[in-house]
């Protein structure tokens, strides 16, 4: 039996979320490598493991590992790992992860995209059509988003997706080098009755 919520294929105007796929690998490396400065600053590693370089993280065989691993947690009901893609073309990604059932029905999102199409409003209405799913179809209560305060455009685009600060997450993510902390951030389902594209659309976005 399917998890609820997966697999998904949403989409508003030219952008559209899907599960990744095999042919993903090459565009995907190529994406991933090419924006090595634009990431690099946002994305962590396991402090345990030997440092590969970011052209060897990024690898056709290490997506080919990472499209096994996601789609195995993402039939448990785990993980919804979206490709996101403006125009038809693969530009970034968005994880749902850490779903945790019971009395939470909580995850949190992490998400990225190419510098090329960035400032276009791609991610956050990529972000709102993952949300009213996750809202809906993956009955999920609470997203939760984790962002370092350095990060100005990640800040805005979980301002303008009506995500609240809840706290600081002291040392919370090991990325370049050392521990960084991170604000914390959450949307509850019942702050977006009208759900969150329409709520955005509204507001003037995309
Ligand atoms: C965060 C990220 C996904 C946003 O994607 P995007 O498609 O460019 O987002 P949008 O265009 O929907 O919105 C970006 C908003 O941030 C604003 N912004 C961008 N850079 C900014 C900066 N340096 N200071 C303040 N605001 C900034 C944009 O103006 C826009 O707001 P607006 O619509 O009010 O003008 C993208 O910047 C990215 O991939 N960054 C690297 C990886 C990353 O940070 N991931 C998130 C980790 S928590």
């Amino acid at each position: 039996m399917s998890p609820p919520g997966w697999p998904a294929r949403l989409a508003h105007r030219d952008v559209t979320v899907r599960p990744l796929r095999a042919r993903d690998a090459v565009a995907w490396s190529e994406v991933r490598v090419r924006n090595e400065q634009w990431l690099a600053p946002w994305e962590g590693r396991a402090p345990t493991q030997p440092a590969a370089s970011w052209r060897e993280r990024n690898s056709t065989a290490v997506f080919s590992v990472m499209l096994r691993q996601q789609r195995r947690e993402a039939r448990a009901g785990r993980l919804l790992p979206f490709a996101v893609e403006l125009e038809g073309r693969l530009a970034g990604h968005i994880t749902v992860g850490g779903v945790t059932r019971g009395a939470f029905d909580s995850a949190h999102v992490g998400y990225w995209i190419d510098q090329r199409v960035s400032g276009r409003g791609v991610m956050t209405t990529a972000l709102a059509l993952v949300l009213d799913h996750c809202f809906g179809p993956a009955r999920l209560h609470r997203v939760e988003a984790n962002v370092r305060p350095e990060n100005a455009a990640s800040l805005r685009v979980l301002d303008k997706l009506g995500f609240l600060p809840e706290g600081l997450h002291r040392r919370y993510l090991f990325i370049d080098e050392a521990w960084r902390d991170h604000l914390a951030f959450a949307l509850l389902v019942e702050e977006v009755p009208d759900g969150v594209l329409r709520t955005l659309l509204r507001r003037g976005g995309r």
